[in-house]
């Protein structure tokens, strides 16, 4: 048998960042158009220098059934327009794969929808953990001040669906109005 080697992973839970990581997938603001609801306001953000709305830090573990991925998700804090700094958000091409989402630093949402209309927006807030059954549409929020930061495990044959969300959108939006959070 071809053994893979183990392996551990040093994890900055201040930065947020995996230290020795392979790969590093950066999302600017220009890579989120269309997911906003005011899209002059993202507009601007790109045209004042399309800051960086989130990384993910990802070791090389291959993708495929039995094997676990992991990796640290760090939103950054923001708005467009009133409406807070989130990911994309997808389905896993294969929808009956679950996911956990351990929350190491900041605040904000998982929302997830199902495709038959279900929407729930958990709360994330350090040390809680939120699991992602199969079949839910999943984007993380930061109604905080600070990076949301998460440790996020699934099925290494997953994948991801960008596309049907993309169509779909999520039914609710959490912005800051009025002084708070306001989930519509
Ligand atoms: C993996 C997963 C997370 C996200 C990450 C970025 O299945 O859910 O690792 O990929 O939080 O979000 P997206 O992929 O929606 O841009
Ligand atoms: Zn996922």
């Amino acid at each position: 048998m071809d053994y893979m080697q183990p392996f551990g992973v040093d994890i900055d839970l201040v930065e947020g960042v995996m230290r020795d990581h392979d790969r590093v997938v950066v999302r600017r603001a220009s890579a989120m158009l269309g997911h906003y609801a005011d899209g002059a306001a993202l507009q601007a953000l790109i045209d004042a220098g399309d800051p960086v709305h989130y990384e993910v830090f990802e070791k090389a573990v291959p993708a495929e059934y039995g094997h676990l991925l992991f990796c640290i998700s760090k939103l950054y804090p923001g708005r467009v327009g009133d409406e807070y700094f989130m990911t994309k958000g997808h389905y896993h091409t294969v929808a009956e794969t679950a996911e956990v989402y351990l929350c190491l630093r900041g605040k904000g949402y998982m929302l997830m929808k199902t495709a038959e209309g279900g929407c729930v927006p958990a709360p994330m807030a350090r040390n809680r953990l939120v699991y992602v059954p199969p079949y839910w549409a999943h984007r993380s929020i930061n109604t905080g001040d600070e990076p949301l930061i998460s440790l996020c495990i699934y099925p290494g044959d997953a994948g991801h669906n960008y596309g049907d969300i993309e169509r779909e959108g999520f039914p609710k939006r959490v912005f800051f109005r009025g002084g708070q959070e306001v989930i519509a």
